[in-house]
C-alpha cells in the first residue's frame, strides 16, 4: 500500500501548531512574579508569526530522523531568539516599529524597559530549553524510548546538545544577527556595494534560518561532512533569500497583509535589495537562490522534501 503524503499546507500547519504548544510549555506563566515581563514575553512570542524558522527544524529533523524532543526544543530555541531579535528590531533606538504580528509592537504596550529585558529573557530561555529537551515536549511525544536510554545515547544526545547550543549562540552572536544588525544601524543614510548587503543580510537574518536548519540536522543521527556542507549550502542560500523576500515585500505589501508596517524601510532611509538592484533584480535573485537552494539538496533525494517545498515557500510568500 502507498501511504498518501501529508500536504505540505497541512504539514506546516500541523507543525506550527506543534511549535505553538511547545512554546506556551516552556514560556513561564504570566501569574509568576514578575508578572509584567512574563506576559510581555508571552506576548511577544505567542500567536502570532510564520514560524519559519521552526518549520525548518522540523523538516531538517526529518531529515536526519531526529527525536520528537529534541526538535521540539531546538525549534522553541530558535523562534525564541527570533521573537527576541524582533522585540528589540522594533525599538524607537533601531527600527523604531509600532506594528508587529499585526498587534502593538512589545515596547508600545509594556515600555521600552521592559521590551530590552524581554529580549534579554528571551535569548536567555531560548539556551535553557536547548538543555532541556524533556521541557519543550509534552509527555506523550516522549515516549516509551524515554523509560530506557542506553548510556551511549545519553551521551550523544549531550554531544549534540553542545553543538546546537554553539551552532545557536553563534549565529545569535556579533558574528551573526547582533552583528548584522549593527552593520544594518550603521548603514542607515548611506549607499551599499552588493557585497556589503550581502553580508549585512547574510549575519542579520540568513544566520538564524541557517542555524534553524543545522540545529534539526544536529538534532539527529550523525550526518556525513558532505551531507553538513549542503545543509549549509541550502541553509545560506534560503537564509539571504529571505531578507531578499522581506526587503521586496517591504515596498511591495501592504501593512495588513505583513502585519507590520509596510514602506519603512525608504521612510528609514535604509539600503536593501530593492534600493541597490531594483524590484525586477531582486526578484530574479531570489528565484536564483531557491534554485541553489533545491541543488544544495540533490543528495537527500526525497528525504529533504519538506525543506524543498520551505525554500519555495520562502521565496514565494506573500507576508
Ligand atoms: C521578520 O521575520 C524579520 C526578518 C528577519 C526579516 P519573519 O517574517 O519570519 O517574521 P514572523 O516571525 O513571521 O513574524
Ligand atoms: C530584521 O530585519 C532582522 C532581525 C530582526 C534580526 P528587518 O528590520 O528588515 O525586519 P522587519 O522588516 O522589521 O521585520
Ligand atoms: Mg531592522
Ligand atoms: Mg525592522
Ligand atoms: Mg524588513
Amino acid at each position: 500500500m502507498i501511504l498518501e503524503r501529508v500536504s505540505f499546507q497541512n504539514w506546516c500547519l500541523d507543525h506550527a501548531q506543534r511549535c505553538e504548544r511547545a512554546l506556551e510549555r516552556v514560556l513561564p506563566s504570566a501569574e509568576l512574579p514578575p508578572p509584567e515581563l512574563h506576559k510581555a514575553m508571552r506576548y511577544a512570542v505567542l500567536n502570532g508569526g510564520k514560524r519559519i524558522r521552526p518549520l525548518l527544524v522540523y523538516a531538517a529533523a526529518e531529515l536526519s530522523q531526529a527525536s520528537a524532543p529534541l526538535a521540539d526544543c531546538a525549534a522553541c530555541a530558535v523562534e525564541l531568539i527570533h521573537a527576541y531579535s524582533l522585540v528589540h528590531d522594533d525599538l524607537p533606538c533601531m527600527d523604531n516599529d509600532v506594528l508587529r504580528r499585526g498587534k502593538p509592537t512589545v515596547h508600545v504596550v509594556f515600555g521600552e524597559a521592559n521590551a530590552m529585558l524581554v529580549g534579554d529573557a528571551l535569548q536567555a530561555l531560548a539556551f535553557e530549553v536547548l538543555t532541556q529537551p524533556r521541557q519543550a515536549s509534552a509527555r506523550s511525544e516522549q515516549g516509551a524510548r524515554a523509560k530506557a536510554v542506553a548510556h551511549d545515547e545519553v551521551v550523544a544526545r549531550a554531544e549534540a546538545v553542545v553543538h546546537m547550543c554553539r551552532a545557536l549562540a553563534q549565529a545569535a552572536g556579533s558574528l551573526g544577527m547582533a552583528g548584522g544588525q549593527a552593520i544594518d544601524l550603521g548603514a542607515v543614510g548611506k549607499t551599499m556595494t552588493r557585497d556589503q548587503l550581502q553580508l549585512m543580510h547574510e549575519r542579520k537574518t540568513g544566520a538564524m534560518l541557517r542555524a534553524a536548519v543545522l540545529l534539526g540536522g544536529l538534532a539527529g543521527r550523525t550526518l556525513l561532512p558532505s551531507e553538513q556542507e549542503s545543509l549549509n549550502r541550502y541553509g545560506l542560500a534560503i537564509g539571504l533569500a529571505f531578507q531578499v523576500v522581506d526587503d521586496i515585500l517591504d515596498v511591495q505589501a501592504d501593512s495588513t497583509t505583513l502585519g507590520k508596517t509596510a514602506g519603512k524601510d525608504a521612510l528609514n532611509d535604509k539600503p536593501t535589495y530593492v534600493s541597490v538592484l531594483g524590484l525586477e533584480q531582486s526578484q530574479q535573485f531570489a528565484r536564483q537562490l531557491c534554485c541553489e537552494a533545491h541543488e544544495a539538496l540533490r543528495p537527500f533525494a526525497d528525504t529533504a522534501h519538506r525543506l524543498h517545498e520551505l525554500a519555495d515557500l520562502i521565496v514565494l510568500r506573500k507576508s
